[in-house]
């Protein structure tokens, strides 16, 4: 019946496409349609942990790092439950990872503190003896950049609908209001470290670096 396709090589070339074509599409579209559900009790970042998340990724922390803990013995062992794809739905982009040079991340806020990451990323031998993991010093001086964080935040509020300002949520406000929530975060986290240079800044206003990015971390559950 077909022949007349197998004679025809260009013919045939178009009619293999369109069928894989099409039959990719009816395999892929749905899955556009049906948005990963977020975890019940998972909220998304607050601007400080937005702003710590971009020191994250500004610093490559996952090309060492994996936030992904994959459902073998071994792993939940040392590292809690494993992740389930609703746990990532305010991550963009989530932060899988692709390789673990140092352990994964996925739940370091239930047994790391922000004293010992103030240690860790300042001079990770001095909690780890050998680390190889590199030191951060400039975060301890850098500020952190609320306002992209609350720019970003507004953003995936209106084009995702994420349910900032919700009963329950991290309230995002105004500017103003976003910059005066994270800076009483960052005073909670600078009161439970002891670099005199970070609390002086936090107490003239400003948020360092390392703050945001132990609240980051501090948020991974
Ligand atoms: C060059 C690779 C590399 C990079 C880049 C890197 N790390 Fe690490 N990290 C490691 C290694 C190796 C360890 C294990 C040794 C240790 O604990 O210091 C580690 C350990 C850690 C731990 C402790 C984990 C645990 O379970 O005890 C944390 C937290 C951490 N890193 C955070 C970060 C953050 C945040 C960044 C980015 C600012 C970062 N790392 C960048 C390699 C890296």
């Amino acid at each position: 019946m077909f022949h007349f396709l197998e004679r025809n090589p260009f013919l045939f070339t178009v009619v293999l496409f369109v069928t894989v074509a099409w039959a990719g599409l009816v395999e892929v579209l749905p899955d556009f349609a049906k948005r990963a559900q977020p975890l019940v009790g998972t909220k998304p970042y607050t601007v400080l942990q937005l702003a710590g998340r971009h020191v994250y990724i500004k610093d490559s922390c996952n090309a060492c790092h994996s936030q992904l803990i994959r459902p073998f013995k071994s792993e939940t062992d040392r590292y809690g439950p494993y992740s389930v794809s609703g746990e990532y739905a305010y991550d963009r982009p989530f932060l899988w990872g692709s390789k673990r040079t140092g352990p994964d991340l996925h739940r370091i806020g239930n047994y790391r503190t922000t004293d010992w990451h103030e240690n860790h990323m300042w001079d990770p031998t001095s909690v780890v003896p050998g680390s190889i993991m590199p030191p951060y010093k400039h975060m301890f001086t850098n500020i952190a950049d609320i306002e992209t964080a609350y720019a970003e935040a507004l953003t995936v509020k209106k084009v995702f609908n994420v349910p900032y300002d919700e009963e329950g949520m991290p309230k995002l406000g105004t500017l103003e209001e976003a910059k005066a929530a994270a800076l009483a975060e960052a005073k909670e986290i600078a009161a439970q470290m002891k670099n005199q240079k970070v609390k002086d800044a936090v107490a003239a206003g400003k948020i360092p670096e390392i703050v945001a990015l132990i609240a980051y971390l501090n948020s991974l559950k």
